[in-house]
Order: C-alpha cells, then structure tokens, then sequence
C-alpha cells in the first residue's frame, strides 16, 4: 500500500462537470431518433472528419467555409449544399451547427450560431478566453441551446472505460496522473501547443479526479514562432493532495499519446498509439511499505475488454442525443469552463515566468 495523500475538504467540480458515463444508448450507431439537421461550419483537415461523421450519422445537412476550394471539395464529397456562415445562420432548416473553424474564431462562431437559435457544437477550445467562454455558456441557457465542446476524447471508449475502472475505485486512491501529447505538427500560429493539444489532457484529468486543481503552473518554449509555445508543460495540484502533469509538444519527432494513472492499489496507462486491446493496460504492482525501505513486486499487465468505437463518431451521436433528449452533455459548457479556467491559468504562469 502507499501512504494515505492529504485529505483536505475539495472544490468538488460542478455536476455537470462530471456526469455519468455515456451509456450504451449513445453508442455510435445510427441514431433512432430523426437526427438534427446539422451545418458544418469548417471544411479543413479536422472539419472534413466532423462532415464524414455526420454524414455517416445522417445528420449532415450542409457545410460552410470561406475557402471556395475547402467548400467545394467537401460539398460535393457528401452532396450537400455549400453555403456561406452568414446563410446558414439563417436557414430555418439548420437546427446545429458543428463548428471547426480555427480556435481564434471559435468564440464569434459560437456566439452568432446561439443568437440565430442554433444547437451548437463546437471543436476544442470553446474560447481563447475564459471571461467569453462564460458569456458563451450563459448566452446558451439563456436561450435554452444545447452547447457542446469537442472533448473528443471523453467518447473514447477506452476513455470511457479508464473512468469507469477509477471511478469503481479499481486503482484504489489516486496519487498522481501524467499525460503526454506529442507529435509533429500541425503547427499552429493563432493559439499555442497549451491551447490546441492540453485541452484533451486537462478534460480526461477532470474527469478522472472530480476535483478542481488548487494549484496550476506552466512553463513553455517558443521555437517556431516567438511568443507562441511549441513544447510546453502544466503542473496541477488538487485539493486532496493529488498532482498532475501535462506535457505537450507539437515539435517531436515521434507520436506519443499517453496517460497515466498512479493509484495506491494499480497504476494505468492509456495510449492511444497501441493497437486498440492494448490501449488500456492495469498493472497490479504492489509497493510494500511495511519493511525498513519500500519493496515492489511487479504484475503483468492486464487490460480489461472494451468494445471499439471511433471517438469523434461517439462524440457526434452524443450530441446528436442530447438535442432529441435535452440532456446537457457529457462535455458541456460548465465542463469546458473547468478546461478553460485551467489553459487560462497556465497560460498567465507561462507569461509571468517570460516576463510579459
Ligand atoms: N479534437 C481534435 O482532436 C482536433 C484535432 C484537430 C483540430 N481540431 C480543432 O478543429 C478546428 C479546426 O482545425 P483544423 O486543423 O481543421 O484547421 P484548418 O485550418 O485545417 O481548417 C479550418 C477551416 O476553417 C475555415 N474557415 C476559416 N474561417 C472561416 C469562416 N469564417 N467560416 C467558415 N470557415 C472558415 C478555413 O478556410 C479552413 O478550411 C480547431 O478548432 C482545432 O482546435 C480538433
């Protein structure tokens, strides 16, 4: 066993920060309700796989982008109307919007589609700033829109899973979580590595702890562009005595997806690299404590059977779900406000340690 962490009485994340698990009934099969219409508003690289998703869904009613050549490709791929952003905000048949357009843009997006009374859907980071992501949230209560942020991987299955083995108490107390996002490109210039890759490691993180960190220091390196971050890395501390780390660079020659979770009982590793019955893998080390210095005894890995799925197509069904149901969903905007708080408050340490 390892030494109990400090208990001390938590900011426990708001309800709907942490719901429940999607259930099977949200599995990505062909929705059983008539699906929403939905506009694609972004036909770039990730825009593209948003409209395939769709499509598959047989939701997608159109798609929008300001590049004619973008617009056109995707258009006739899956044979709906390409139109501009301003005509779709105004098509009575247009009930969503899943918005891909680039994060600098994302909060006007979202902002005008809830105006025009759209169910909006947008990619990660809801906003470059935490002060209009809570405009954002409260515009869409106000006007009683679905707002759903593209978390994409709380839909992973494997995800999903790794927060049901938690959550079951599976790996006992937590200690301590690291995640790692590295790759090569694509390199952004708007918004840095911290806001384009961490948003995913801060949600899974959120999810798995249910706590609001205490504590959030960043620090970067600017190689590409200056002042905007390639490699970067966020320390978390939480209330009951749990730390996190985030580490993600967009400048590594080599592809790394890879969380871990240090428990008092097992320890977890999710990457995403590995084949997908590989992905989850338990090891029930045991770290004895009661001998004059600490004993390990290894176990093999074991990994428990997760049916697969493909997360963005998850992620669109349950938003599709949530606009049949009403249901708030499972990334909300009270849940990308917790996202949001944290990109915000690494970024400002990340400032302050440059000197700006
Ligand atoms: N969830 C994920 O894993 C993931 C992965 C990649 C990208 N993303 C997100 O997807 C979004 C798009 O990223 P990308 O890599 O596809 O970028 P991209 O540059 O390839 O695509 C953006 C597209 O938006 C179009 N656009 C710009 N302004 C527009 C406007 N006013 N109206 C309509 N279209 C407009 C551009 O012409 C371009 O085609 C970003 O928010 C990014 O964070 C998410």
């Amino acid at each position: 066993m390892l030494h109990e962490g400090g208990k001390a009485g938590g900011s426990r994340l708001p309800r709907s920060a942490v719901a429940e698990p999607i259930d099977s009934a949200t599995a990505a099969t062909l929705p059983s309700f008539s699906p929403a219409r939905i506009a694609c508003i972004g036909c770039g690289y990730w825009g593209k796989k948003v409209a395939r998703n769709l499509a598959s869904l047989g939701a997608l009613h159109a798609v929008a982008d300001v590049s004619p050549d973008a617009l056109a490709e995707v258009s006739n791929q899956f044979t709906v109307p390409g139109h501009t952003f301003e005509a779709i905000l105004e098509d009575p048949e247009v009930d969503a919007v899943a918005i891909a357009s680039p994060a600098a843009m994302h909060g006007e997006h979202v902002r005008r589609a809830l105006t025009a009374g759209k169910h909006v859907f947008v990619e990660k980071p809801l906003a470059l700033q935490l002060f209009e992501g809570h405009s954002l949230v409260k515009l869409a209560r106000d006007r009683g829109r679905i707002l759903m942020v593209g978390h994409v991987l709380r839909y992973h299955p494997i995800v999903l899973a790794l927060v049901d083995e938690v959550r079951k108490g599976r790996l006992g107390e937590i200690k301590h979580v690291y995640s790692r996002r590295f790759g090569l490109g694509k390199i952004r210039t708007e918004e840095d590595v911290i806001w384009s890759f961490a948003p995913h490691d801060i949600s899974i993180i959120l999810a798995l702890l249910n706590e609001t960190p205490t504590y959030v220091s960043g620090e970067a390196t600017s190689i590409i562009t200056p002042g905007i971050a390639d490699i970067a890395n966020i320390h978390l501390g939480f209330p009951s005595g749990v730390t996190a780390r985030i580490s993600v660079s967009w400048l590594n020659p080599t592809k790394e997806q890879r969380t871990v979770i240090i428990g008092s009982n097992a320890h977890a590793v999710f990457d995403d690299t590995l084949p997908w019955e590989k992905k989850l893998q338990i090891y029930d080390h045991r770290i004895e404590l009661s001998a004059a210095a600490p004993s390990v005894s290894k176990a093999e890995p074991v990994s428990p059977k997760v049916a697969e799925g493909e997360p963005l197509r998850e992620e669109l069904s349950h938003f599709l779900s949530c606009i049949a149901t009403g249901r708030q969903p499972l990334t909300d905007g009270h849940e990308a406000l917790g996202v949001l708080s944290v990109l915000e408050q690494a970024a400002k340490s990340v400032r302050a340690k440059s000197g700006h």
